[in-house]
């Protein structure tokens, strides 16, 4: 045996013929438990928020429900729609959720230990409709519209007529800016447009910040998947309040100087 041959090991090749594997191998969960909780998920938040824009009120002074962000003054009670159609594009086009939901909708693979119950047949994303995927980039621009839009949604929360103030709810429209900015600035696409297109970080201009910019948008792309149900989540939570408040079933503790 030659000196190249010994200097690589062949390393015994997982087989997925028949595989019937319960658990998935990395967490040792049962395989089937990601993908169920993925499609209850994102039905539960499919359903509330078609239903709560149908409603088109989503203000109390001085909170904005995110849902109808930037407020738009025509279309009656499609008005939501006009804004909705961006952050909707922007999650059904974003790598980690298709990667979700063609695993948990489509079982397309359902897992990684499952073999594809539809013998393979994997188009790479070049049909109607999963082509519109490609344009993930557009609605990440349009996106960061919307971000600045919560942002100034989120310092207007602390406005009680003209006296600086916190409420529970000012803490809810901060927190859902900072993971909805954690989210949209983790985007794959977006760590492409700050540094993943350059072969050269010290032959370009100001390459040393560029580099340390897209390093510090790697790292918070790591846990894109976490930003992914945390600005889920508070999506819902601020709304949730907001309707709250409006509907007079709580009041909003709040510290006004
Ligand atoms: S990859 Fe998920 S938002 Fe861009």
């Amino acid at each position: 045996m030659s000196v190249q041959q010994q200097s690589r090991p062949v390393r015994p090749q997982p087989s997925l013929a028949g595989t019937l594997v319960p658990t998935d191998t990395r967490s040792g969960q049962p395989w089937w438990l990601q993908p169920v909780l993925v499609v209850v998920g994102l039905t539960l938040f499919g359903i509330y928020a078609v239903v709560v824009s149908l409603q088109n009120a989503g203000f109390v002074d001085p909170y904005q429900s995110p849902f109808y962000s930037p407020h738009v003054p025509f279309g009656g009670v499609w008005a939501p729609f006009f804004v909705l159609w961006v952050p909707l594009g922007f999650r059904a086009t974003c790598y980690y959720y298709r990667k979700a939901y063609y695993r948990s909708f489509f079982w397309d693979p359902p897992s990684c230990v499952r073999p594809d119950p539809h013998g393979g047949r994997y188009t790479g994303e070049r049909r109607f409709p999963f082509i519109l995927n490609n344009f993930h980039r557009f609605f990440l621009y349009l996106s960061i519209i919307v971000v600045i839009v919560l942002w100034v949604d989120a310092l207007r929360a602390f406005d009680f007529g003209g006296r600086f103030g916190i409420g529970v709810g000012t803490v809810l429209l901060v927190a859902n800016a900072a993971l909805l900015s954690l989210y949209t600035f983790s985007c794959h696409s977006f760590r492409h447009l700050v540094g993943g297109g350059t072969a050269c970080f010290s032959c370009s201009l100001a390459g040393n910040a560029q580099h340390s910019f897209w390093r510090g948008v790697s790292a918070i792309n790591g846990r894109h998947a976490l930003f992914a149900w945390l600005s889920l989540t508070s999506l819902f939570l601020s709304d949730l309040y907001i309707r709250l408040l409006l509907a007079g079933i709580i009041v909003d503790p709040r510290w006004v100087l």
